[in-house]
């Protein structure tokens, strides 16, 4: 495994920072809302443009979410686990999911 030797934060619009490092030697690690939970953020993305932005991308890609992306991801990589849902009142479990656009040790969708 390469040890990361440079990190850099942005604070911006998701979809304008991807698509200006669309670079091979870039890993973004994307984290956006649940669908049907964008009502819960303050900042809104539109995860239709979203996808269709990192599918075309040249840099490595993590996106984390649920199941509900597997569709639009065939031939990336998925991982899943379930995790304490902090937000449900009965502590039940929810699943989540870790999808890659290079090899990662899950599943090829
Ligand atoms: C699931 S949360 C990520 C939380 C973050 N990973 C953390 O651990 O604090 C999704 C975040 O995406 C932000 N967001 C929504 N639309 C965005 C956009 N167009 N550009 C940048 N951030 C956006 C939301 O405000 C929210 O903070």
């Amino acid at each position: 495994m390469t040890p990361i030797k440079e990190v850099t934060f942005v604070l911006g619009d998701a979809l304008e920072i991807i698509a200006k490092h669309s670079d091979p030697a870039a890993l973004l690690y994307c984290d956006p809302p649940y669908i049907n939970h964008e009502h819960q953020y303050r900042k809104k993305v539109d995860l239709k443009a979203l996808l269709k932005l990192l599918k075309v991308s040249k840099a490595k890609i993590v996106l984390s979410g649920n199941s509900h992306f597997s569709p639009d991801l065939k031939g990336w990589w998925m991982d899943r686990k379930l995790v304490a849902n902090n937000s449900s009142p009965d502590n039940r479990k929810m699943e989540e999911c870790v999808y890659t656009n290079f090899p990662s040790g899950g599943i090829r969708l």
